[in-house]
């Protein structure tokens, strides 16, 4: 089993999303189980990028997103695509920045403590199979690098795992 190991305190976000990079390439490598690898890449975000409230999955059934693995509160368990800032980012197949989520119009309050978002759509052959969504309490916690950081971070995931919903 791959020992995730503490990643260095950087000053430079891009150096700290390459560490978290090559650790989840080590922690996936040779699994293909999409919901396995799902939960430990919820893990390692929730534990290593600080002031997050919630870090998880949705995947695509039909024409709904449906609740997969996860770290933080409890959550809403189905969001139709165009609804909330999942739904949006599913519908408009590109990542989201919520600086404030309050600004956002029809955003999903599942834990009121929200109050930034990160959404990243899980595409594959051209389908949209499912979103990484992280959540954070401060205002205007995410910006490009982290958009960046996380699009590659979702990049390893597909690479590694037989997702086909
Ligand atoms: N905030 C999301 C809903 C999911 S929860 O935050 C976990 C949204 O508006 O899409």
């Amino acid at each position: 089993m791959f020992e995730v190991k503490d990643i260095p305190v950087s000053d430079s976000k891009r150096e700290f999303y390459a560490s978290l990079a090559q650790q989840l390439s080590g922690l996936l490598e040779g699994e293909p189980d999409a919901i396995a690898n799902a939960a430990n890449m919820s893990a390692l975000i929730y534990q290593f990028l600080p002031d997050l409230n919630w870090a998880g999955f949705y995947f695509m059934r039909g024409s709904e997103l449906v609740l997969g693995p996860f770290q933080g509160k409890t959550a809403c368990v189905r969001i139709a695509v165009g609804r909330g800032v999942c739904g949006a980012a599913a519908e408009r197949r590109e990542p989201i920045v919520v600086p404030d989520v309050h600004a956002f119009p029809g955003h999903i309050a599942c834990d009121s403590a929200s109050r930034s978002e990160l959404v990243v759509p899980l595409i594959k052959d051209g389908k949209v199979l499912g979103v990484l969504d992280l959540d954070s309490p401060s205002p205007n916690r995410f910006d490009e690098e982290d958009r960046q950081g996380c699009e590659a971070l979702v990049g390893i995931y597909l690479k590694a795992s037989d997702i086909t919903l």
